[in-house]
């Protein structure tokens, strides 16, 4: 068999740790049959198991608990065309497919072709104007890789399709699911009465997200780089003396010494430490980059323990491999071996000991710089350990990123086991939500690339990544202020909410476009804030089910035909619609679900004078927790707490408030609050109250606003909280 000849001869090439490859007599973790309730693997059936890559998407190898029932609907039919491996599932009429992971373009992916090859966008020669890393919607691989395919068929029943392969692989929709690879690969598929079951069974496989720090929900802004730490300062001191809200400001590159890891420059960022209480004092957290590549200078303490512990890739014929990355010539952790895992992990502590917060990695599909667009070569050598075979980096490629991520993460655990790390990674695998979040990288101040951020979040979400969002305004180019006012008007949003630019463009802050949009900035910063109780709810609600943040609004009706295209709208949770306007000319028709959705206006908005803002709508049947403004979450997001409720036709609401420390782990031992709050409508009067509640944490004395938006307008209340709140709709 020709996929099992290259395996076994990398195995027998390398011969270290072969057992790792002919563990005939194991039970093989990667047999045909039923692997979990609803997950079905296929194994190529002329492929020895000991010839099949070990999975490094799924948390842990999954064995065969059973034989697939003869009734099972989606089955793949492998083929070998000359070198290349094939798996294809037929699709029924009326099949919408969705995820592949982050792809530019519409969310439906029917016809689309994408690969799975992490990779920095390089075009030369460019397209007029652009620079030869900008991204289009006619590439097939961007910097993460996710081998996998959400199907919802035309009753709205919906199943997976897994590619169980770090390989480049060839995901081609235009007729089906048609998967390729130049190895042999087994592929799990997850059927799911709903995609949102599907969903839940694929993090039953690959993990759920960790629940993050509340802060790393708020408002956060980066540019490459404000340099020097003065910069920062300044930065910080504008967003206050604006009372524009946020959270997290951003450090990039320049605070190194000539781009060496893990060392700061003493001119423009001589005191770390220093910076870094003051950002506290008012209320910020920073986040800082590092970047996998390692300065090839004797002397260098990174290089030196690195070459001593033998921690770089090495080329076939054993020496270094060595490229240009911001330092100059550089080597690479091989993180494939646990040693150097943990190597790089034993950086973390001293790094974060400055005060920083959360983590940035940054260039690790891995990416060259100088020259840009050279590839890592495949037969670079990877030596593994811990279960991971020896092999190329034809194999390792897209699991490089993942790995990385783990590794810091670890660093960071170590580092500060008290507190919920936040970790930002440019490349991943399908599986990496389990370490890190996610942006779609270097995007561009393009209004079809403010639609894309929208669509691109949403698939990412359909792939199991729920901590996603994009440069906000765009990282090429400037933005027109109607630009950045529409784009921060929807980022408001985004799960992972920054705005991000390129060195050199201009300034991208709020504030930067005149006074008309700095107030729409404000305004759509206010919303997420006012939001972030839901946000919280909802990022719980993902670290339990593997359900996405924001929704594609086919969510709201599986069955319905007409939303499976809509890719402007989305929905935040289940509860809450929005209608962002992305198009700079042409107005777009959103397709919204059947049902009671009531528009909502956050107190003190006149929607009418911002179209820049998304209009967005409230589910009838859904009450929405919300938060006052605050300038940052270190301030009590919850005193008052308002609810927002909207009835369904029988006059009910219900809806759902998570609350914990926002940090730490207390949490796992029952410190946290799970209120259902219920509402119910009789004659002219609506009371709502706690239907129940779980978790230890004592219900705060305080106020809650209770507001009930209806067809004739919003009828209010206040009380206690944990008491029946009555409203009445007469207005009196
Ligand atoms: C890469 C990143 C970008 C960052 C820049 C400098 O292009 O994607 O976000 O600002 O490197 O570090």
């Amino acid at each position: 068999m020709f996929s099992n000849r290259r395996y076994l001869g990398v195995c027998t090439a390398l011969a270290v740790l072969a057992s790792a490859c002919t563990k005939a007599s194991q039970p093989c973790p990667q047999a045909t049959g039923l692997i979990g309730d609803g997950v079905a693997r296929f194994a190529p059936a002329a492929v020895s198991c000991s010839a099949l890559p070990a999975s490094m998407a799924l948390v842990e190898p999954r064995f065969v608990e059973g034989s697939i029932p003869a009734e099972w609907r989606t089955r793949p039919t492998f083929s070998t065309d000359g070198d290349r491996a094939h798996a294809t599932v037929s699709i029924e009429a009326g099949t919408s497919l969705y995820g592949t992971g982050e792809t530019a373009g519409p969310l439906l992916r029917n016809g689309a072709i994408t690969e799975t090859w992490a990779e920095q966008p390089f075009r030369n020669p460019p397209p007029t104007g652009l620079s030869p890393l900008e991204y289009d919607d006619d590439f097939l691989n961007l910097y993460q890789a996710h081998p996998w395919v959400l199907a919802v068929r035309a009753d709205g029943s919906s199943f997976g399709v897994l590619a169980d392969t770090t390989y480049r692989t060839r995901i081609d929709l235009t007729s089906g699911i048609e998967l390729s690879a130049d190895v042999a690969f087994p592929v799990i598929v997850i059927e799911g009465a709903t995609p949102q079951e599907v969903l839940t069974r694929l993090s039953e496989l690959t993990g759920t997200i960790e629940l993050p720090p509340l802060w790393s929900l708020g408002y956060q802004q980066a540019r490459w780089s404000y340099i020097p730490d003065a910069k920062v300062r300044e930065v910080a001191d504008e967003f206050r003396a604006r009372s524009i809200p946020c959270d997290v400001l951003w450090i990039d590159i320049d605070y190194m010494d000539g781009f060496r890891i893990f060392t700061f420059d003493e001119e423009r960022f001589p005191d770390p430490s220093g910076l870094n209480d003051y950002l506290h004092a008012t209320g910020f957290k920073s986040v800082w980059i590092l970047d996998p590549g390692v300065k090839v200078e004797p002397g260098y303490f990174v290089y030196d323990e690195g070459l001593e512990g033998d921690h770089f890739i090495r080329r076939p014929e054993g020496e270094l491999f060595v490229e240009g990355s911001w330092p100059g010539d550089s080597v690479w952790p091989d993180y494939t071996n646990p040693e150097t895992r943990a190597w790089w992990a034993s950086y973390i502590p001293d790094l974060l000991g400055n005060g920083i917060d959360g983590l940035w990695i940054d260039l690790n599909e891995p990416s060259i710089v100088f020259p840009p667009g050279v590839p890592f070569p495949g037969d670079l050598l990877h030596v593994g350990g811990g279960g991971l075979p020896p092999d190329t980096h034809a194999r390792y490629h897209n699991a490089y990123g993942l790995l990385m991520s783990e590794a810091t993460l670890d660093g960071m655990k170590m580092a500060r086991p008290e507190r919920r790390p936040f970790l930002l990674s440019r490349s991943s695998f399908l599986g990496g939500h389990r370490y890190a979040a996610m942006w779609t990288g270097d995007n561009s101040a393009r209004w079809d690339h403010l639609h894309w951020s929208v669509t691109m979040t949403l698939n990412m979400g359909l792939s199991g990544q729920p901590f996603a969002g994009p440069d906000i305004g765009g990282f090429f180019g400037s933005p027109s202020p109607s630009l950045y006012a529409h784009w921060i008007g929807v980022g408001g949003f985004f799960p992972f909410s920054r705005t991000h630019t390129i060195q050199l463009s201009e300034p991208q802050e709020p504030w930067s476009y005149g006074p008309e949009v700095e107030a729409i900035a404000r305004m759509a910063i206010e919303r997420r804030y006012r939001m972030l109780p839901y946000l919280y709810t909802l990022f719980r609600e993902a670290s339990l089910s593997g359900l996405p943040v924001w929704r594609p609004v086919f969510f709201a009706d599986p069955a319905d035909a007409s939303l499976r295209e809509e890719d402007h709208a989305f929905l935040i949770g289940a509860d809450v619609l929005v209608e962002p306007v992305l198009t700079e000319a042409d107005p777009h028709e959103f397709r919204i679900p059947s049902g009671i959705w009531r528009e909502l206006t956050m107190v003190g908005e006149d929607p009418s004078s911002t179209p820049e803002l998304p209009v967005m709508k409230l589910r009838g049947g859904a009450i929405l927790p919300l938060g006052r403004v605050v300038q940052s979450t270190t301030e009590a997001l919850l005193d008052p707490l308002t609810l927002m409720v909207s009835l369904d036709a029988e006059g009910r609401a219900t809806g759902v408030l998570y609350e914990d420390d926002g940090e730490g782990y207390g949490y796992q031992t029952g410190d946290y609050l799970l209120t259902t709050y219920s509402a119910v409508q009789s004659g002219d009067r609506v009371e709502v109250g706690v239907a129940s509640e779980e978790g230890e944490r004592e219900r705060p004395a305080r106020m809650v606003t209770v507001i009930v938006v209806t067809d004739s307008g919003s009828f209010q209340a206040s009380g206690a909280d944990g008491s029946t709140i009555g409203v009445s709709l007469g207005g009196t």
